[in-house]
Parts: structure tokens; sequence; C-alpha cells
């Protein structure tokens, strides 16, 4: 059928020669991997891991992090294979296309707009969070309608949003130096708490370190978790079974991994270096996030940690408050990379399918001085600033989970497809153990996604279905697959 037409990888590749719609080749493995950890470590560790270990896992939240990240690290190697075999623009959607065909990549792609764009939105409301509470230790208290709990407009949050995309449009150099600092400040605020913590840990906060399984109240209608509904589960806290729903929550602190593969096409050496940006990052946040957790269950009693600050709030519980206050300055640095890099990915998957005529062609016209998607980002920057200063999200990043999982799904398949399909084609790396090890990763994936609430599937359907009707209102008809002859902007 036509809608599963198929881009060789061969046009796929011909595509990024185009003069026009050329990205500049400028990054190197450093560079990928510290784009990685930007992403990476964020609101996960510097917010959930309180909420989780007091909520779900207790001490034991170190092994969530642990079990997210093996979930995550499967699906790293058939995401690393792809970008060494098609170092595209677009990630998941390139690679979509690649194999199982135009209407799927078109899903994929719609799909990592949920992820991408909603997940900057969300993470610089967390942001505006920080922002707010570090100026009121000052003195600053900014009113209530602008920033806060539920401000009418939030106004630091669209400003962080404007600043990054200025900075994503005058060049992706920039971008990285710009990153660069930005990371260096948080890995040292995350170092500081690992080391700087040891001394306050207590061993006796450790037993027990799976606290006994107890049950929760039931959470009814379309707040329970899928799995329970469908297999009428009892939705109980911390035991073994805790460990692992809290590593369905905590699959948030690992998202972005995958957008270090949207960087393929702007990488010098993309068949070698994306693969290590990839697994590299992924490696160093689990380790980071293990520790971290570890240390900070070992700081206070999990019962008692802070749900909204975890990490500085449990420097505040041994008294040392001003601990604490370089801890907030380093979360609010951390954040400014999520965002960044999260924007990044998100203009870098449209440009793939502005290319590819699924969207306007003419949103992928490169800016002749910066070498960057600038009128693409323009309107990214705008729609995520839009985002986060009206709508209060808190359970929408739920959906973020949802969104990403999907796609990893859809990587894992994509991979076992495309050794049947081409085996031909050059893969400077091989995922090891295929077909086992994708259709774990599928698995996995597909068990974190139950653990997910019945209401976030209904707004993921919802959102997936209006993205099928702009495919079969535009999408299909402008498809520059289906009409290579004419593809002119
Ligand atoms: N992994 C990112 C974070 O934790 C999205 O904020």
């Amino acid at each position: 059928m036509e809608i599963f037409r198929t881009k060789t990888v061969e046009q796929s590749i011909r595509d990024t020669e185009d003069p026009e719609h050329q990205l500049r080749k400028r990054l190197t493995a450093t560079d990928l991997t510290v784009f990685g950890i930007g992403v990476i470590v964020g609101t996960g560790i510097f917010v959930l891991t309180g909420q989780v270990a007091k909520e779900t896992a207790g001490p034991a939240v170190a092994l969530s992090f642990v079990v997210a990240g093996i979930v995550c690290g499967l699906a790293a190697l058939c995401y690393a294979e792809f970008a060494s075999t098609i170092p595209v623009a677009g990630s998941a959607y390139t690679f979509a296309f690649a194999t199982l065909g135009e209407f799927p990549a078109w899903v994929i792609g719609w799909d990592l707009i949920l992820e991408l764009a909603l997940a900057a939105a969300v993470v610089s409301v967390g942001w505006a969070g920080y922002f707010a509470s570090m100026l009121s230790s000052f003195g600053i208290n900014l009113p209530a309608s602008i920033a806060g709990e539920d401000p009418v407009v939030n106004v630091p949050a669209v400003l962080i949003v404007a600043i990054l995309t200025a900075i994503l449009v005058a060049g992706i150099k920039l971008s990285s130096r710009v990153n660069l600092i930005l990371v260096i400040t948080k890995i040292a605020v995350v170092l500081l708490v690992i080391v700087a913590g040891l001394f306050f840990i207590q061993a006796a906060n450790y037993t027990p370190f799976i606290p006994e399984p107890k049950a929760t109240e039931e959470v009814g209608g379309l707040n329970a978790p899928l799995i329970q509904v469908l297999f009428g589960v009892t939705p109980v806290a911390f035991g073994v079974i805790g460990v692992f729903s809290a590593a369905a929550i905590v699959f948030f602190a690992f998202i972005g991994f995958d957008i270090v593969a949207t960087a393929a096409e702007e990488t010098i050496h993309p068949q070698r270096d994306v693969p290590r940006g990839i697994l590299g990052s992924l490696a160093i946040c689990t380790f980071l996030y293990v520790a971290v957790s570890l240390v900070v269950v070992g700081m206070q009693r999990y019962d008692q940690l802070s749900t909204s600050a975890p990490l500085s709030d449990a420097f505040r519980s041994v008294g040392h408050a001003w601990l604490g206050a370089i801890i907030s300055v380093g979360a609010i640095a951390g954040l400014t990379t999520v965002v960044l890099v999260l924007l990044l990915g998100q203009t870098r998957v449209l440009f793939a399918m502005s290319r590819d005529g699924l969207m306007p062609r003419s949103l992928a016209k490169v800016h002749p001085r910066f070498g960057t998607p600038a009128r693409l980002t323009v309107v990214i920057g705008v729609v995520t600033m839009a985002l986060a200063g009206f709508v209060s999200f808190g359970e929408l990043a739920e959906l973020v989970n949802i969104g990403t999982l999907f796609a990893f799904v859809v990587v894992s398949i994509g991979v076992i497809v495309l050794r049947r399909t081409r085996p031909d084609l050059p893969r400077a790396f091989r995922a090891p153990f295929v077909p086992v090890l994708p259709i774990l990763s599928v698995l996995a994936c597909l068990y974190l996604m139950l653990n997910l609430p019945v209401e976030t599937w209904l707004r993921f359907l919802i959102w997936m279905a209006i993205g099928v009707l702009i495919y079969f209102g535009y999408g299909y008809r402008h498809s520059r697959t289906a009409q290579p002859v004419k593809g002119g902007l």
C-alpha cells in the first residue's frame, strides 16, 4: 500500500546533500555526549527521586533507576545501530521511514512532538519553579500571577524558552558551547551531592532497603494504571513490585539519550561517534543516578524526603542550608540544558518531516547565515512558549513518558526489520543478539507503558488520532516520496 512506501536509506542520505536543506557538520563524540548528558540529567534526578523514594520504592529507588537504565540501555543499543546506519536528522522518524514506511514514520514523528515539545514545556515550568524559589531565598518574591504554583502566565518559563530559542537560531556550535558550561555546572553539583552527602549517610536509613509492600488507596477510574484495569491487579506501593512501578516513573530521568541520534547529520563522523555519544551519555547518567539516589536516601529517611527539591532539602535536613542553595543553582543550570536540547531535538525531527514534504517544505529552509533551520526553530519556540506560559501540566509529564516509550518500541522493531530488508547496508555499530535484544526491548518498554494511567493512554490515543487526520489531510498528498519529480519548495 502507498502509505507504507519506504524511503530508501540511500535516498535519506542523498536528501541531506541538497544545499538548501543542509545542516553543518561540526559535532564530535564529546559534543554528543555533552548534549546527551545535557538533556538527560534534569527533573528526573533533581525532583522525582524524592517523590518516588517516599511514595513507591523506599531506599530501593536506586534499584528502580537500575531497572529503568536497563530498559533504556536495550533501546539505546537499537538507536545506536540505526544512527550508525542512517546518520540523518530525525532520529526515530527517519528510522521508521526507512523500515516501516511513510505512514508509520509520520505516526512516530507526530509522537516525537509529544515527547519533545511537551517535555520542553514541562521542564521549563520546573525551571521556573526553581528560579522563583532561588529568587525568594534572596528576598525577591515574584507575584503569584506570573510565577509560582498556578500562575495566570508563567513568565519565567516563557522567557527561558525565548532565550534558548534565540540561541538555537544563532547556531548549533554556540548552542553546544552554552550547553557545555551549563552541563559542567550541573555535573559538578551532582558530584557535590554524592561526595558531600557521603559524610552524612546513616546506615540505619537503609533498613529496610525494600520496605514491606503496602496496599495503596484504590486508585480508581482514569487514574488507575492500565495494567491494573486490564489484569485486575491491586496497586501496591513498596515491595519488589514497587521497585518496578517506580521504574516506570523514573524512566523520565533517562529521556534524552535518544535525542543524541537527532544530531547525527551534524556530526563529523556519525557512524562512529553517534553510538559513542548515545551509549556514553546513558552509562554516565545511570551511574550518577544510582549514586545520587543511594546517597540521598542514606542522608534522610525515605519517608521524610521532600518531593519538590529532595537533593537540596536533604542537605537542609542535616543543617547545611548553604549547600542546599548551591544545589538549587545547579538544578537551574541543569534544567536549562534539558530544555535547550529538547528544543534542539524537536527542530531536527520537524526539519526532517518538512524536508520530506509531510509538513510544509518551506519550514525546512536553512538560514543562509546561521546555517540552522531558523524558521522552524522560531515556530517551535513560540508553540513551546505558549504551552509553558499558559498550560498547567502535572500529569502531562506522563504523556511524555508514553510517547517516548512508544518511539522506543518502533525503533526496536525497526532494527529487526532493517536487518531483514537491507542486510547489505554497512553498519558501523551492530546491536548484539538481534533479534532477541530488540524483542526484549519492545517487551520491557510495553511493560513500563502498561504501568501508566488509563487517562494518559486516552490522551495519547487522541493525540495520535489528530496526527492521522493531519497526515491524510496534508502529508499524504504533499509527500516527496510520492512525487519525487516535483519535489520543489
Ligand atoms: N531526562 C530529562 C529530565 O529528567 C527529561 O528532566
